[in-house]
C-alpha cells in the first residue's frame, strides 16, 4: 500500500495527466493539503470516480467501494477524509468507530442509498421471514444494521452464494440485482432501487459506439439496466473496469460508468483511445479540491453513527470481507 512519504509529491503525480498550467494553478493548494494530512496524522481516500486532481493529486489511497472499506480497516492514520460520497464515510466510520471520519461534503449522497429505509427492511424481513439480506453498500448505517450481510459490485455473486440458501433479498439497486441473478442460481428477491447515472445508459447508445468504432471494447457497471450490460464485453465494479483495461489495452474502449474513470486511467493506458460518454454524478462531483482542504483545516465534517448501529451494520460489512473472491 502506497504512502505520502514514499511517493513523488502531488505536482509530479499529476504531472502528463492534467496540463501543466493546470499543476501550476493547483500547487498551492495541493501543497496545503499535504501539510494538513501531515499534522492531523491523517489520510485521503478516494473513491474511482473522483477527478484527476483529487485522484492523482490529493488522494493517499484509491479504489473502488470494495477496496475503500478494506482501506479504512487497515489504515493507522488517526483521521480518515473520505473523498467519496457519504455511505462511503459512514462504512469507513462503521469499521473503525474510534477514528475520526471526515467527509468534505454533507450533500454527497447517492441515488441508492436514499432509496431505501431501515424500516422497510424490517418490513421485507416479515414479509419473507428467514430469508437472509443482503445489502448493497450504497446504503445508510440504518439499513446496513438491519441485513444479515454487504456486499459491492466487486463480491455481489461470491456474496450471495456464500450463504448457502437458495433465496436472498437483495437490496437496493434492482439493475444489479438483476445481473447477480444472471451469475447464480440463487432466487433473488429484488428492491426497485436505482443509480441515477447508470440508468441513463442505453443499449441503442453502446449499438451506435460499435457502428461507429468496429473492434471497440464495451465496459459496463453493474450498476446499468440489463440491455446495456447485453451489449459490454465486460461487467465488473470501477476497479475491476480499470484493472481490465490496463490488461487487455485495447485500441479504443468505453466504460459506461460515471465520465471521471476514463480521465483517470487514460493516461496509464496510452495506447487506448478512450471512448467517453460524459454521466457525472452529482454526488461525487460535490468534493474539491477545496473542500477537502477545509476538512482537514476545520476537522469537518466529521461522520458519526450511533454505537448500536454502528455495531449491528460492522457486523454486516466484516462478514462481507470475510468473503474470499
Ligand atoms: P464500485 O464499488 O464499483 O466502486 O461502485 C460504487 C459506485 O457508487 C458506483 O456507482
Ligand atoms: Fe450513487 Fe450512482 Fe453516484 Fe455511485 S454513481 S454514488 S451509485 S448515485
Amino acid at each position: 500500500m502506497s504512502t505520502t512519504t514514499t511517493r513523488p509529491g502531488p505536482a509530479e503525480r499529476l504531472r502528463g495527466i492534467v496540463p501543466d498550467a493546470e499543476i501550476a494553478a493547483i500547487g498551492p493548494i495541493l501543497e496545503e493539503i499535504e501539510e494538513l494530512k501531515e499534522r492531523r496524522n491523517a489520510v485521503v481516500l478516494a473513491h474511482n470516480y473522483m477527478t484527476p486532481d483529487i485522484f492523482h493529486g490529493a488522494s493517499d489511497l484509491r479504489g473502488d467501494s470494495l477496496a475503500l472499506a478494506k482501506m479504512a480497516v487497515d489504515t493507522d492514520a488517526d483521521v480518515i477524509v473520505m473523498a467519496g460520497v457519504h455511505f462511503m464515510a459512514e462504512t469507513a466510520k462503521i469499521v473503525n468507530q474510534d477514528k475520526t471520519v471526515l467527509i468534505p461534503d454533507l450533500e454527497a449522497g447517492c441515488s441508492l442509498a436514499d432509496a431505501i429505509t431501515g424500516a422497510d427492511v424490517r418490513l421485507l424481513k416479515e414479509r419473507y421471514p428467514g430469508v437472509p439480506v443482503v445489502t448493497y453498500v450504497n446504503t445508510s448505517a440504518d439499513v446496513k444494521a438491519e441485513s444479515d450481510i454487504c456486499c459491492t459490485s466487486s463480491n455481489a455473486v461470491q456474496v450471495v452464494e456464500s450463504l448457502g440458501t437458495d433465496r436472498v433479498i437483495f437490496l437496493p439497486d434492482q439493475y444489479l440485482g438483476r445481473w447477480v441473478a444472471t451469475q447464480t442460481d440463487v432466487d433473488i428477491i429484488l428492491w426497485e432501487g436505482s443509480c441515477m447515472v447508470h440508468e441513463r445508459f442505453t443499449g441503442e447508445e453502446l449499438r451506435g459506439y460499435r457502428e461507429m468504432n468496429p473492434g471497440i471494447q464495451i465496459l459496463a457497471h453493474p450498476e446499468c439496466p440489463p440491455d446495456v450490460l447485453a451489449e459490454a464485453d465486460y461487467v465488473g465494479s470501477t476497479s475491476g473496469m480499470i484493472n481490465w483495461a490496463k490488461t487487455e489495452r485495447p485500441r479504443q474502449l468505453v466504460m459506461v460508468t460515471e465520465c471521471s474513470m476514463s480521465d483517470n486511467v487514460a493516461a496509464e493506458v496510452p495506447e487506448t483511445e478512450f471512448i467517453r460518454p460524459c454521466n457525472l454524478c452529482p454526488h461525487m462531483k460535490r468534493i474539491t479540491l477545496h473542500n477537502i482542504r477545509d476538512s482537514l483545516l476545520e476537522m469537518k465534517h466529521e461522520v458519526h453513527v450511533p454505537a448500536d448501529i454502528a455495531e449491528r451494520a460492522r457486523i454486516a460489512v466484516e462478514r462481507m470481507l470475510a468473503v474470499q473472491i
